[in-house]
């Protein structure tokens, strides 16, 4: 089933607005707090709260016994105050005594070992008996707050496969048999797909189809085997979470249910673009990167999680208001961070802006993870810049900036859930490979240029879209080098990185020089042939490759030894590295007219100042985009009749800018900034939104 988009209204007046408050751990505190927690929430403008996400234990303490006192009063509470609730499925956590009583439901690693209770999702997606347990707390939940006018939408879960995306228990491997046996049909086409002639692989009936358990020393899993259990097992939570949501869209139809996605600075865990047709909206918690690339990266993140919501507006359902605490070294936001992250998510579309979490803990693993309200008490730096972000908001939803369009760019990078795991798999030409890294070093060359690109999932349309990248998309299928063929043919120009396009979806290496994805037609397309992967970086020997223009790769050139006659050589190996690595004279970088439209080949890596000068050099001029001040990221929401025009200081210094001439009265929003007539100084961190007829 998919799903039609629905957002969660507000309470009060017309039930729209930017949505303000975070995760409410009320179980945790004595009740006698919560009419405080109350107070300090309509202070700071919180008008909604993520209600019992690890709750499970307080609401059925033992297997015949529930206890919905405290939720019906704390739900009461907060309704009074006209705050609303997204009510979790509260199946995050499971109380102890379900793991006493059925420790069948535990999932287990790939040596066999039970994954411990104690934290969270300790329980196997494929365990027919937590399943059974979840589904009863799910249908208890909806009829009992189902009509609640409070409750207005669902949280099912918590970050899905945060803590069990791999099983390796009795019960996946049941499952992963049927699931290659749903998707092959027969053993012969798995046998073909897997390669399992190599090393005596073959198997005979789907019982002797394995999990990728741990093998000895010599643990080299085959590619295509595990490559399948990153996809068992991402469906295997994506088929949990539809059978929470069903359960509670079956007492209680109508009001918009999510789970929030993890696409965030080191990680995007799940194949998104397939959960993304399974929630009502999407939602996404952020936690940001420390340093420079911090804006950059939350953008980036952002992008992709706009594209996955189809441009409707989405939903941040955490992020930190400061420091996090599982890191080795946890930075505090500081100098405006806090709300320049909050306003740069909404100027990236999000109509949500939450935290993780109301209340600090005193106590329990996230004792010193930061919160809205901090230990040290209302009167406090954090909870004051709360307050402010609120008033922010509450003055953006008053110009009705909720429910407006991100304005798209004409350039996007291709993001491939599916080629990121198989870029995870250990037995590459190097295990530095890293596609979503390479997306984020795209996007952020895009914006020291002085423009935007989007981050779009290959699974979707971008068909509309002027140029393509697609950075180390290892795995390509026929499918999609068709879909890519079919677009340039019409004028659409693309660029393929340098580990792009190397396996088809069976982890099959395509054949007769790389990159071999299609049969050949992406080798035709981009004009180029390479015979072998040169990868630098091993101890004693030359561990840069010069190009002609300057420009420096780190880690791999493939080796193209046959260019088109008719493609362009852009620029090819030189110096020391290129002498010893037998590289000298080698094209690099090859341009390439296709049917309607032109290719580039980035045959090697790059860093990302040589990226920046590739985009200026050569794709701006193709495209013919005017590029903007790359000390500023302008983004642009619309609802037709106005511009919302949001300017963000990425560059650490002071950056003057001209006001825009349409701006409507009292139509600016400055932060962290100066106005002089027509001019503005944004300070480092400093926003300005600017309201403008569309006319103009
Ligand atoms: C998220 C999680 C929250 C909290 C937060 C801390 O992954 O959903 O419950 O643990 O991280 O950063």
């Amino acid at each position: 089933m998919s799903c039609e988009f629905k957002w969660p209204r507000l309470l009060g007046g017309s039930g729209t607005g930017i949505a303000y408050g975070g995760d409410y751990n009320p179980d945790q505190w004595p009740e006698s707090i919560w009419a405080e927690d109350i107070r300090l929430m309509r202070k700071a403008n919180v008008n909604v709260v993520a209600l019992g996400i690890f709750s499970w234990d307080r609401i059925q303490p033992a297997e015949h016994e529930w206890d919905f006192g405290w939720l019906d009063r704390i739900i009461g509470m907060l309704g009074d105050a006209g705050i609303s609730v997204d009510l979790a499925s509260a199946t995050a956590s499971a109380p102890l005594w379900l793991y006493e009583q059925y420790p069948q439901v535990l999932p287990r690693d790939k040596f066999g070992h039970a994954i411990n209770a104690g934290s969270r999702q300790s329980w196997s997606a494929s365990s027919p008996v937590f399943r059974e347990h979840a589904l009863e707390l799910c249908n208890r939940l909806a009829s009992r707050y189902g009509d609640n006018p409070t409750v207005t939408a669902w949280h099912v879960g918590n970050e899905y496969g945060w803590n069990n995306r791999h099983d390796y228990s009795d019960d996946a491997l049941e499952a992963f048999r049927a699931w290659c046996e749903r998707k092959y049909g027969s053993v012969d086409r798995l046998n073909e797909a897997w390669c399992s002639a190599f090393w005596s692989q073959e198997v005979h009936s789907f019982r002797e189809v394995l999990l990728p358990r741990h093998m000895g020393a010599d643990s080299m899993v085959n590619p295509a085997q595990q490559l399948d259990f990153e996809r068992f097992s991402n469906d295997a939570l994506l088929d949990f979470y539809r059978a929470e949501r069903d359960e509670i869209a079956r007492i209680c139809p109508g009001k918009p249910i999510t789970t929030n996605f993890m696409v965030s600075t080191d990680q995007c865990a799940m194949d998104y673009s397939q959960w993304a047709k399974a929630v009502d909206f999407v939602s996404n918690d952020h936690y940001f990167h420390e340093g420079e690339s911090h804006l950059d990266e939350l953008l980036c993140s952002d992008s992709l999680v706009w594209s996955l919501a189809r441009g409707n507006p989405w939903y941040l359902m955490e992020h930190s208001t400061s420091n996090v605490q599982w890191k080795p070294v946890n930075a505090r936001k500081c100098n405006g961070e806090l709300m320049r992250d909050a306003l740069a998510h909404v100027a990236m579309g999000a109509d949500a802006i939450n935290f993780f979490q109301w209340r600090q803990s005193r106590g329990g693993a996230e004792a010193f993870h930061s919160a809205m309200l901090p230990h040290a008490g209302a009167d406090t730096k954090v909870f004051r810049q709360v307050c402010e972000t609120g008033q922010v908001l509450k003055d953006l939803s008053e110009r009705r900036v909720a429910g407006t369009k991100v304005t798209p760019s004409r350039v996007a990078i291709l993001f491939d859930a599916q080629s990121q795991w198989s870029t995870e798999i250990p037995t590459l030409p190097t295990t530095k490979l890293d596609h979503w890294h390479d997306v984020r070093d795209w996007y952020r060359a895009f914006l020291d240029a002085g423009m935007r690109a989007d981050v779009v999932p290959l699974a979707y349309e971008w068909e509309q879209y002027d140029l393509l990248v697609l950075p180390t998309i290892f795995m390509l299928s026929d499918d999609a080098v068709h879909r890519i063929e079919h677009y340039v043919n019409n004028g659409g120009s693309i660029v393929v990185g340098y580990a792009t396009g190397i396996v088809n979806d069976s982890f099959q290496v395509g054949l007769g020089g790389y990159p071999g994805a299609g049969n050949g037609l992406l080798r035709r397309m981009l004009g180029v042939s390479g015979e072998e992967f040169n990868i630098v970086g091993v101890p004693g020997a030359d561990d840069v490759v010069e190009l002609t223009d300057g420009e420096v790769s780190n880690l791999w050139q493939t080796c193209l030894t046959r260019i088109a006659d008719d493609a362009q050589v852009l620029a090819s190996y030189t110096g020391a590295g290129a002498l010893t690595w037998e590289l000298e004279g080698m094209a690099a970088i090859v341009s390439h007219d296709y049917g309607a439209g032109h290719t580039w080949y980035v045959g090697c890596d790059l860093r990302r100042q040589d990226i920046t000068h590739l985009i200026c050099e050569q794709l701006v001029p193709c495209l013919g985009i005017e590029l903007g001040n790359p000390g500023i990221v302008t983004i642009d929401r619309t609802d037709g009749t106005h511009v919302f025009r949001c300017r963000l200081n990425r560059s650490g210094n002071d950056v003057s800018l001209r006001l825009n001439p349409g701006i409507v009265p009292e139509g600016m929003l400055l932060i962290r900034g100066d106005c002089e007539g027509e001019r503005v100084t944004l300070r480092s961190n400093g926003i300005l939104i600017e309201q403008i007829h569309t006319d103009v």
